[in-house]
Formats: C-alpha cells, sequence, structure tokens
C-alpha cells in the first residue's frame, strides 16, 4: 500500500490578538491515510480536525512540521485536480446547481461532453435531478450539503476529503452517500472524512484516528478498536435461562456474555444441557463507548494556550 496523505509532525498555532493569547490547535500530529481506504477523522468540537484538514489543502501553512498529499507536499496546486473537498460549511456562489458543479469541473481540468456528462452524473448521485436549474441561494442547507458533495466528486477524484459531509443530510441521502463512498473504495479510491455521526463512520470507515485537543489519541482498524477482546457473547437456545449467569432471555433465545478463554468449556455445556449454539462472537463496544472513553469528555475544553 502507498500513502496518499500524510501529516508529519505538524504543530499549528494560531497567534492571538492584542490581550488574546494564541492557541495551538494541532501538537506535533502525525498521521498517515493509505490508498483504498475510507478513513475517520473523528474528534470533539474545537480538537482540531478543521484545521488539519485545511493544511492538508494548502489554506494555511503549519507553525512547524511537514505533509504531503498525493506525494506532493501541502499546497501543491496541480495536485489539487485529483482531489475532491467538501468544507464544512458550504459557502456557494448564488447560481443555478448545475452551473455551479459544471464551473468546479471546467476549474479542474474538464471540458465539453466529459465534463456535461458527468456533471449530469454526479447531480443525479447526488438526488438533484429535479434542483438543478434552481438557483443554489434558495436550497436548504441539506440541499447545499448535496450540491458540495457533487462539486467534490464532479472531477472523479483519486482523494476525497470530506469534513463532515452528511450532517445535514436526510436518512436516504446518507444510505446514498454511504454506498456511493463505498463504491469509490472498490475503485481504489481514498476517502478521508470528518463526522461526529459515529454510527456512519462506523458503518464505512476502515480506520479511524481519534483528536483530542489536538494531539493523536487513538488510531486503528475500526473493527479492531471496537472489539472488547476478552469477552465473547454467546447466543443459544433451548436452555434455561438462569444456567448460565446474566443471562438474557429474548425470544426464546438466551444471550450471556463469557470470558473468551472460557468459550470452549462453555460450548460444550450449552451442548450437555440439551442447548444449541446460535451465535458466538467477539463482544463489540459501539464507536460512541469508545470515543467517550479516549476523550474522556473532554469537549469544549480549551487548546492549550500560548504564552504571550
Ligand atoms: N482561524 C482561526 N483563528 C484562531 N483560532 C482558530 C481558527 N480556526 C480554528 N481555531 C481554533 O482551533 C481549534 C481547533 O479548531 P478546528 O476548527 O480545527 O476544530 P474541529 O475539530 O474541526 O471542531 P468541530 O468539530 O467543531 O468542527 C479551536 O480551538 C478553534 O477555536
Ligand atoms: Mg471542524
Amino acid at each position: 500500500m502507498t500513502s496518499v496523505l500524510e501529516f508529519e509532525s505538524i504543530t499549528k498555532e494560531y497567534r492571538g490578538w492584542l490581550n488574546n493569547r494564541g492557541l495551538r490547535a494541532l501538537d506535533d500530529f502525525s498521521l498517515t491515510v493509505e490508498t483504498g481506504e475510507i478513513f475517520g477523522f473523528l474528534g470533539s468540537n474545537g480538537a482540531g480536525k478543521s484545521t488539519a484538514i485545511h493544511l492538508a489543502m494548502g489554506f494555511m501553512r503549519p507553525t512547524s512540521g511537514t505533509g504531503h498529499m498525493l506525494g506532493q507536499p501541502f499546497g501543491d496546486a496541480p495536485t489539487r485536480r485529483q482531489v475532491g473537498f467538501l468544507a464544512e460549511n458550504v459557502a456557494l456562489y448564488h447560481r443555478r446547481a448545475e452551473q455551479l458543479v459544471r464551473f468546479y469541473g471546467a476549474l479542474n481540468g474538464l471540458r465539453g461532453r466529459p465534463l456535461a456528462t458527468r456533471v449530469r452524473q454526479v447531480i443525479e448521485a447526488l438526488g438533484l435531478g429535479h434542483e438543478a436549474r434552481r438557483n443554489v441561494r434558495q436550497f436548504s442547507r441539506g440541499m447545499l450539503q448535496r450540491v458540495g458533495l457533487a462539486q467534490a466528486l464532479v472531477n472523479d477524484p483519486d482523494l476525497l476529503i470530506l469534513d463532515e459531509p452528511t450532517s445535514a443530510l436526510d436518512p436516504l441521502a446518507r444510505v446514498a452517500v454511504r454506498e456511493l463512498l463505498l463504491r469509490m473504495r472498490k475503485d481504489g479510491k481514498t476517502i478521508f472524512l470528518s463526522s461526529h455521526l459515529l454510527s456512519e463512520v462506523e458503518l464505512v470507515c476502515d480506520r479511524i484516528a481519534v483528536l483530542d485537543r489536538g494531539r493523536l489519541v487513538r488510531l486503528g482498524r475500526t473493527s479492531e478498536l471496537l472489539e472488547c477482546g476478552e469477552q465473547t457473547e454467546i447466543v443459544a437456545r433451548g436452555i434455561a435461562a438462569h444456567a448460565f449467569s446474566g443471562a438474557v432471555v429474548s425470544d426464546g433465545l438466551v444471550t450471556f456474555s463469557i470470558p473468551a478463554s472460557a468459550q470452549r468449556v462453555t460450548l460444550q455445556r450449552v451442548w450437555e444441557l440439551g442447548g444449541e449454539v446460535v451465535s458466538v462472537n467477539p463482544l463489540r463496544r459501539s464507536l460512541e463507548e469508545l470515543f467517550v472513553e479516549v476523550t474522556k469528555g473532554t469537549s469544549a475544553n480549551p487548546q492549550p494556550e500560548l504564552r504571550p
């Protein structure tokens, strides 16, 4: 695998004004995103996610450290043509939706029939077919987010960077975007997304990183991070609920958890009791539980202030 996005020991300090002290939004932040993965970038409000994304896009420079996107240093203009980007606050010119998407396509070097075809494809994919000729000035927040996604996709990017892509979308649109991202991954594209919608992240992301007050506090494969490791959940039928401590009965199924090391003897016991094992699974926690644990409820806590 090759990396498409690399943050290398990046620190970003925002300078303060007058009495206002500055603030360290990213602190020695390093992260590598590999080709072909959907990567979830998590963190409380103010953790530094958008700052990291804006640095990668070259909108500003780090205070120290470096970074590479598709093999080029952050801020390299030609590389932008292979990247799709959706900002967390979608700000669009007051034009017709289709005109706007065409404008971004042209900006990325598309012309003529390929441009027209691609604009139609992304407009349809985002469910904007009926709204394409309306001015985005009149659009709802979710509709604006759809246009934002359409413009991010119009150049068929190798790397898609999305800052809160589905926060305003209705459930059907979220499903459509999820399927779209999975299709892109199948085509070998890379997706880097920040989100507070942890259930969505859990469903699509191969790996996740959690940022806390500018520092990386957790990184790993989603499935591994959510495994509790030591516990296994067993579902059985045809046994009495009291046969195993802590068992819960629902619809004739008896569910209980045991230490993973006791799995073999427990299954044997179920069979001896005349029961049938329906499933055996490593116990998983939700991403929400993991998030609360690693950020220790530090939401909205200030970043370290800089000395004046
Ligand atoms: N232009 C700026 N000038 C000064 N401070 C800034 C600026 N932009 C962001 N910050 C500060 O940097 C910190 C990180 O902000 P950032 O927007 O990167 O967080 P975030 O993780 O994207 O949060 P959210 O989940 O709310 O979008 C915050 O404390 C914020 O106040
Ligand atoms: Mg943000």
